[in-house]
C-alpha cells in the first residue's frame, strides 16, 4: 500500500489530522452550510460549482436480486451519494434496449427498460434526489439507435419507406463491396449490407447501432422531442453521447489509411470523414436552445474525445452557446503522472477564448479505472489521493465515476467465455472489452459486496472488494474514501477552492504541479501542491506576484497526513506522490 517512509511530511505524521483538536477529519462534511448558501447567492448556474458522479446503473445497486443494478437500487443509495458530497448524478442509459451495447443501443427514447424499473421508479428517484439537493442527469444517445428501434425497423423495410432517410443508406461499390473504407469504432467495416433492400447502412459503432441521419429535419425534431420528454420530468440536463460522430461526409470520401493495424486486425485509419464535421455545431446550438427553454439551468455535457484542446474548446460554441461542459479527454488520457503535461493542458483549457468552464474526469465506463491507469503498482492508494486532488482542487466542474472514491480497480475477465462487452469478444485477447471498469460497486465485505442478493451478478465482484469497500473505508481515516470526503467537504466550504481563479506556479518544475486558487473578491488564496514523482521534493514558492505576503502555508488537507503546523514557502518539502492543500495570505 502506501510508502510514506521519507520526508518532512512523514516526520510530521505523528501529529495526524485525525488527532488534532481542530482537524478537518473530525468535522462531518457540511452539506447545508456555506456551500448551499453561496450557491443560492451566486449568479452562476449550479453546474459551475457542482461535483458530478457517474453511475453505471447495471453495477451500482441491485434492489430485486436479479444480478443487475436498477433504479430503486440507486434511490436506496442516495444518502451515501449525499454524504459523499455529490451535487448531481449522471446515469448511463436506462432506456429500453436489446443491451448489445448495454443500453447505448436504444429502442425507445421515452421509456425505461423494465430491467431497471419503471417511469414511476424514475420519477421517485428524481424526487428523492431533489430532497437531498442532488440533480439527475440523463444520458442521451443521438448518434445511433438500436436496430430494434421501430424507426429502424420501418427504415429497413423498403427503399421507399417514409423513414428510409432517417438512417444512412447507400449502395455498395461497383465490386459489390461496402460503399467505402470507413471503419466502425468497434472493429471492421462501418457498413452492413441489409438483404431486404440490398443496400448498406452505416454504423459508427456495433452493427446493431445504425447511425441516424442528422441531415433529416424529422430526425432532429424527434430527438429534440425526446429531450423535452425528460426535461419535463425534471432532469437537470444530459450527457450527450458521441456527439462528434453525428455527421459523415455526404460524398463518402475514403478515410486516410495510417500505418499498422488496430486491436481488431484492421488497418489503422484516420476517421477524417466521419468525425468532427462542422455540422455538429449547428446541432449542438439547437440542442442548447431546447434545454434553455426549461427552468433550472439544465446542463449539456458532451462526450467527445477531441484531438486537442483547440477542438475541445469549439464545443463551447463561438458564443458559448453550445455545450456548457465538454468532457476533457485530453486531460483524462494523459495516462502518466506528468506535471508538465497536466500543466500545459490545464493552462490551455483554463484560458479558452470564450471563458467556458473546464470539465475534468479520469475514469468512466469506457476507460480502465484510474487506480491502475495512474498507479505505479506500489503506491496506488497514495496516487489515487493525488488524482483526487488533481480532479477536485483544480478550477473545473469535476466528474467522478462510481467507486473511484474507494480505489476500485480495473478487473478484466480472465477468460474470453466470461466477457460480456462485445468488443472484448471481437478483440480478444488484445482488446478485452470494458467489463473491467464496470464491475459492481463495492459496498461492504459481504457476498457480492452488498451489490446484489443474486447468486450470480452480471459481472463478478472483484477480490479487492473485501478490503476496498464503503463500510471498511468509512471506518479507516486514512482510506481513499476518507480522503475524498474531506476533499469534497473542503471544496464545498472554501470559496477559493470552489470558485477561485487557477494560477499556475513554478511552471518549469518537471515533477511537482502546483497552483494557487484565488478568490477574485477578498482575494483568499489556497495553495495546491501535487508531487507527481516517486521522490520527495523540496521546492520554493515566491507568491508575492499574486499578492501573497506571508511566508508560509497553513495546511487544510494533506496526504500523507501532516500536523497543523504551517509550512515555509521558501523551503517546502513534499513527499513522493504527496498532496498538500493549504491557505496562504
Ligand atoms: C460512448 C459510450 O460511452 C460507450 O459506452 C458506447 O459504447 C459508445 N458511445 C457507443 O454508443
Amino acid at each position: 500500500m502506501l510508502n510514506r517512509a521519507k520526508f518532512l511530511f512523514a516526520t510530521l505524521s505523528l501529529v495526524l489530522w485525525l488527532d488534532a483538536g481542530t482537524s478537518l477529519a473530525q468535522q462531518p462534511p457540511q452539506q447545508t452550510s456555506k456551500h448551499e448558501q453561496a450557491q443560492q447567492k451566486s449568479q452562476d448556474p449550479w453546474w459551475k460549482h457542482a461535483v458530478i458522479y457517474e453511475i453505471y446503473p447495471r453495477s451500482f445497486q441491485d434492489s430485486n436480486g436479479d444480478g443487475v443494478g436498477d433504479i430503486n437500487g440507486i434511490t436506496s443509495r442516495l444518502d451515501y451519494i449525499h454524504d459523499l458530497g455529490i451535487d448531481a448524478i449522471w446515469i448511463s442509459p436506462m432506456y429500453p434496449s436489446p443491451l448489445i451495447d448495454f443500453g447505448y443501443d436504444i429502442s425507445d427514447y421515452t421509456a425505461i427498460d423494465p430491467l431497471y424499473g419503471t417511469l414511476a421508479d424514475f420519477d421517485h428517484l428524481v424526487s428523492e434526489a431533489k430532497k437531498r439537493n442532488i440533480r439527475v442527469i440523463m444520458d442521451f444517445v443521438p448518434n445511433h439507435t438500436s436496430d430494434q428501434h421501430p424507426w429502424f425497423k420501418e427504415s429497413r423495410s423498403s427503399r421507399s419507406n417514409p423513414k428510409r432517410d432517417w438512417y444512412i443508406w447507400r449502395d455498395g461499390n461497383a465490386m459489390g463491396q461496402p460503399p467505402n473504407n470507413w471503419q466502425s469504432w468497434f472493429g471492421h467495416s462501418a457498413w452492413k449490407l441489409d438483404p431486404t433492400t440490398n443496400q448498406y447502412y452505416y454504423h459508427h459503432f456495433y452493427t446493431e447501432q445504425p447511425d441516424l441521419n442528422w441531415r433529416n429535419p424529422q430526425v432532429r425534431k424527434a430527438m429534440y422531442d425526446a429531450m423535452r420528454f425528460w426535461l419535463k420530468r425534471g432532469v437537470a440536463g444530459f450527457r450527450i453521447d458521441a456527439v462528434s460522430r453525428l455527421f459523415e461526409d455526404p460524398n463518402l470520401h475514403d478515410d486516410p489509411i495510417l500505418p499498422g493495424k488496430n486491436a481488431y486486425g484492421d488497418p489503422n485509419i484516420a476517421h477524417k470523414y466521419t468525425d468532427n464535421l462542422p455540422e455538429v455545431h449547428e446541432v449542438l446550438r439547437e440542442m442548447r436552445k431546447v434545454v434553455n427553454a426549461y427552468p433550472g439551468n439544465p446542463v449539456m455535457i458532451s462526450e467527445a474525445d477531441e484531438p486537442n484542446i483547440a477542438e475541445l474548446a469549439k464545443m463551447y460554441g463561438a458564443k458559448n452557446d453550445e455545450v456548457q461542459l465538454p468532457m476533457d479527454f485530453q486531460i483524462a488520457d494523459v495516462n502518466k503522472l506528468s506535471a508538465p503535461d497536466f500543466r500545459r493542458l490545464l493552462n490551455e483549457i483554463d484560458r479558452n477564448a470564450v471563458g467556458g468552464q473546464p470539465h475534468y474526469f479520469f475514469s468512466n465506463h469506457d476507460q480502465p479505472r484510474q487506480w491502475d491507469r495512474y498507479g505505479d503498482g506500489v503506491h496506488n492508494d497514495q496516487i489515487a489521493k493525488l488524482m483526487a486532488a488533481l480532479l477536485l482542487a483544480t478550477r473545473a466542474t469535476p466528474l467522478m465515476y462510481y467507486g473511484e472514491e474507494l480505489g476500485m480497480r480495473t478487473t478484466e475477465p480472465a477468460r474470453k467465455e466470461d466477457v460480456q462487452d462485445p468488443i472484448g469478444k471481437i478483440g480478444w485477447p488484445e482488446e478485452k472489452g470494458r467489463d473491467g471498469e464496470r464491475t459492481p460497486m463495492q459496498w461492504d465485505a459481504s457476498t457480492n459486496a452488498g451489490f446484489s442478493a443474486s447468486q450470480r451478478p452480471w459481472l463478478p465482484v472483484p477480490p479487492s472488494a473485501s478490503i476496498y469497500n464503503v463500510v471498511a473505508e468509512a471506518q479507516d481515516p486514512k482510506s481513499i474514501l476518507a480522503f475524498y470526503k474531506r476533499l469534497l467537504a473542503l471544496r464545498r466550504n472554501e470559496p477559493a477552492l470552489r470558485d477561485g481563479r487557477y494560477l499556475p506556479l513554478n511552471q518549469e518544475d518537471t515533477n511537482v504541479l502546483s497552483f494557487l486558487r484565488k478568490e477574485p473578491g477578498r482575494g483568499e488564496a489556497i495553495l495546491v501542491v501535487l508531487n507527481m514523482s516517486a521522490e520527495p521534493r523540496t521546492i520554493k514558492f515566491d507568491l508575492s506576484a499574486h499578492g501573497v505576503k506571508g511566508g508560509s502555508a497553513n495546511p487544510l488537507l494533506a496526504a500523507p497526513e501532516i500536523g497543523a503546523e504551517s509550512t515555509q514557502l521558501n523551503h517546502f518539502s513534499v513527499p513522493a506522490f504527496g498532496v498538500f492543500i493549504g491557505s496562504v495570505d
